[in-house]
């Protein structure tokens, strides 16, 4: 018996919500282990639909579900969140979530340099959530960020007040941007300190002791290995580690513990934000994707860019973030298409490349290689079973799994629970 780490292997909005909460069925704990309120997380459950940024997915099928310390931690998100999924039926407490008790602290702060900044790159912009991800972990790594457990502490809270306002309000002020009050942010999270710190415990005490109980964990990750602040198309990239060795350290566990790597990839590929998309079609084509795929992010509102499936990228994330199986999602989307494109690779300056290199400029320049294949005119939305699927549509998928060198462990049909393919059970190892 292994645990699953779930990661997305494109730019984001894969599925891993709806896979998340498929596979929790079979786990005892969801485990978020990195970004924050910038991920955007939608199940759909019967006539529910969930749209989750912060919690982890599990807490809807009842399961515990635990923040970990890699992520970063706005506390009124937090309490918007709860109270919007309590709205719909949903109980959320002490006793169905736990949050690391080191984990930092978005402040509003962060998200106004995040949004002053972004004003400031004009046509550079990264195109970011403008929630104030990159500024608080870039206060992690500072040593400056207020955590999670500092709130029961005033004195501590105060003096890190004061060196990050010592550091930001400078930047603000550089900005045009408005400065910030130590005595209203005090006040701010001194009200905010009794109404999450009863969330807060050392997780990784828990996660040790569910290892030991052979209770299945699910790590939950957010984004995907193209955002990654290393492995992905940077600087166009979000500010966390997103591959699932990131799940060990954000969590507070081993690496052995994270287990069976599951990469989500949607049938063709989407981004939002700026940033290079050598597969991306402004045609008609990439319009039909964008509306039957329904193609909005769920935290910006903002339509997703849309493409053909790149496989030269996804077999990249495959082999950098060590995804033994891919999830395939939204093959639906592609119903009924005559042709369809995968990319294989790229030409830059007239050289082939399989891999996307590094340098920004070469990424900018880098323009698709494809390989055409025949459209199947059956439907596989809904399909609850691999001999549902139209001959030509196995084929794309096995296709797929040649040239990304990773097998296809999960299908998924539609946005509805249920409409998922068990290939391999992922638990299995
Ligand atoms: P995440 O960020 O990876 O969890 O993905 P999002 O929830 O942001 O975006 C995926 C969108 O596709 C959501 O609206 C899902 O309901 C939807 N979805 C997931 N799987 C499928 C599928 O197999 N087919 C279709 N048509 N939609 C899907
Ligand atoms: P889920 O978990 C898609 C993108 C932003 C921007 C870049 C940096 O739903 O897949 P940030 O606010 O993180 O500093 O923005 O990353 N981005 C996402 N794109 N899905 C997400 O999460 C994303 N989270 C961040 O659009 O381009
Ligand atoms: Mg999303």
């Amino acid at each position: 018996m292994a645990n699953v780490a779930v990661i997305g292997a494109q730019w984001g909005d894969e599925g891993k919500g709806k896979v998340v909460d498929w596979l929790a069925s079979r786990a005892g704990i969801v485990v978020r282990f990195q970004g924050g309120h910038n991920a955007g997380h939608t199940l759909v459950v019967g006539n529910q639909t969930y749209k989750l940024s912060l919690l982890p997915s599990g807490l809807v099928r009842g399961k515990l579900g635990i923040i970990g310390n890699g992520v970063v931690v706005d506390p009124e998100a937090l309490l918007a969140e709860i109270a919007r999924v309590e709205a719909q039926g949903l109980k959320v407490t002490p006793e169905s979530l736990r949050i690391a008790e080191n984990a930092p602290l978005i402040l509003p702060l962060h998200a106004a340099i995040d949004r002053a900044r972004e004003a400031a790159r004009g046509d550079r912009k990264i195109g970011t959530t403008g929630r104030g991800i990159g500024p608080a972990y870039e206060d992690k790594v500072a040593r400056r960020a207020i955590r999670l457990a500092d709130l029961a502490e005033p004195e501590t809270v105060a003096a890190k007040l004061d060196e990050l306002l010592l550091h930001h309000n400078t930047l603000l002020a550089g900005l045009g941007a408005p400065v910030f009050e130590k005595q209203a942010l005090f006040d701010q999270l001194m009200a905010l300190a009794p109404r999450v710190l009863p969330f807060a415990e050392p997780v990784w005490e828990r996660l040790d002791a569910a290892r030991r109980a052979g209770t299945r964990i699910l790590f939950e990750g957010a984004q995907a290995v193209m955002l990654d602040v290393d492995h992905g198309t940077y600087p166009f990239v979000t500010s966390s580690n997103t591959v699932a060795a990131t799940a060990a350290a954000g969590a507070g566990v081993g690496p052995g513990t994270v287990g069976f790597v599951l990469g989500i990839a949607k049938a063709y590929a989407t981004r939002v934000g700026s940033g290079p998309f050598p597969t991306e079609l402004t045609d008609a084509t990439g319009a039909l994707l964008g509306e039957r795929g329904a193609e909005f992010g769920v935290v910006t509102g903002r339509p997703r860019r849309c493409g053909w499936f790149d496989a030269a990228l996804v077999r990249q994330a495959v082999k950098v973030s060590g995804i033994q199986g891919l999830a395939l999602t939204k093959l639906d989307v592609l119903d009924g298409l005559a042709e369809l494109k995968i990319g294989v690779g790229y030409r830059i300056d007239g050289e082939l490349f399989r891999r996307l290199p590094a340098a920004p400029g070469a990424q900018a320049r880098a323009v698709a290689e494809y390989e055409v294949m025949e459209g199947w005119s059956g439907s596989t939305r809904g399909a609850r079973s691999w001999a549902d699927l139209p001959a030509q549509a196995v084929k794309y998928v096995r296709r797929i799994e040649e040239l990304t060198e990773a097998p296809v462990t999960l299908l998924s049909t539609s946005p509805e629970r249920d409409d998922t393919i068990m290939v391999r059970d992922p638990f299995e190892g």
